[in-house]
């Protein structure tokens, strides 16, 4: 009966329908009517309410239909796709057939998608955002690897922005919440090796919106928007900022005028971790995130600056 009530409603999108309309049509009270209309609404489908019974369908906040025109900069081009492996290996395969900057992929289902180190990263339809951008820098490698780092901040500004939950950045790009996992960062580059010039970055950002089942091993270790909130906040909104941000902060990315955000947005400054760094695990406390992005840590009372690796435990303080 829920889905034929969202059915009037959608076939009557943008239109006024009372609530005794739908009663009588489908043979149920006003009161159910009701009921179901604000179970709608608290899971996401956007519908205002007039005088009390009347109701107009508008949209549901969990589907995506950003375009090219809500973005604040220049934008080649955004694909929506319903299901994919991967957004960032279906936007590597684009940029190797010569797509301009910037162009966006955002996929409502991934059976492949992939996180860093070799890992997968859960996508079920409809849950999250997975969506990658390409970018083709026309400057060095030493400042595209900026580009980790100006994400992160991107995406945790902008989840906070919309949502209001305090977001924290795990170096080196890993978004959480409440001590548990809300997104991930996936970066991929192609390189000429003759020339050494960046051809293109692939920036892919997966970002957990909506409850969802996870498997076991996960469960306690990543959440959703929609668990830390109890809310169903707008898909399209998230993107939108995101993006502004990102560009934003790309284009002025000689200036690095996203770093203090970053470190002050930092999960690990001030606390002992473990790191594995290429398969060589150590302990020791974070002192801060150098300008490049660099974590500098103290290891057995001798400063040290990691470039690349990962923190694989975090001490919380009261353990
Ligand atoms: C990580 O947590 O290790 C990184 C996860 C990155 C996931 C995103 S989802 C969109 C893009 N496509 C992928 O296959 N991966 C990235």
């Amino acid at each position: 009966m829920k889905e034929k009530i969202l059915r009037e409603l959608i076939n009557n999108k943008d239109k006024l329908i009372t609530g005794t309309y739908i009663a009588e049509h489908l043979n149920i009270t006003r009161s159910y009517v009701s009921k179901v209309i604000n179970e709608f609404i608290s899971s996401g489908h956007v519908i205002d309410i007039q005088d009390r019974s009347g109701y107009i369908y508008r949209n549901s906040n969990k589907h995506i239909n950003i375009t090219k025109k809500d973005i604040n900069h220049e934008i080649n081009n955004i694909y929506i796709l319903d299901k994919v492996d991967s957004t960032n290996k279906y936007l590597k395969e684009l940029a190797n057939n010569g797509e301009n900057e910037i162009t966006v992929v955002i996929a409502k289902e991934q059976i492949a998608g992939r996180g860093r180190l070799g890992r997968s990263f859960v996508s079920n339809s409809g849950k999250g955002i997975y969506m990658s951008i390409l970018l083709r820098p026309t400057f060095g490698i030493e400042l595209s690897k900026r580009i980790t780092s100006l994400t992160a901040t991107a995406v945790s500004e902008a989840i906070d922005e919309v949502t209001k939950l305090n977001t924290k950045i795990k170096w080196v790009n890993d978004i959480y919440v409440n001590d548990k996992k809300l997104a991930g960062i996936l970066t991929e580059g192609h390189t000429n090796f003759e020339s050494g010039k960046v051809e293109y970055i692939v920036v892919g950002i997966g970002i957990n919106l909506y409850k969802q089942i996870f498997p076991d091993n996960l469960d306690n270790i990543i959440t959703t928007v929609e668990d830390e909130t109890n809310k169903v906040f707008s898909i399209n909104e998230i993107i939108e900022s995101i993006l502004n941000k990102l560009i934003y902060y790309y284009e002025n990315i000689k200036d690095n005028i996203h770093i203090n955000e970053y470190r002050k947005r930092s999960y690990v400054i001030n606390k002992n971790v473990e790191l594995n760094i290429h398969g060589n695990i150590k302990y020791g406390k974070v002192l801060d995130i150098d300008d490049e992005g660099e974590l500098i840590v103290l290891i057995n009372d001798k400063k040290e600056t990691i470039y690349s690796g990962e923190i694989t435990k975090v001490r919380l303080k009261d353990e």
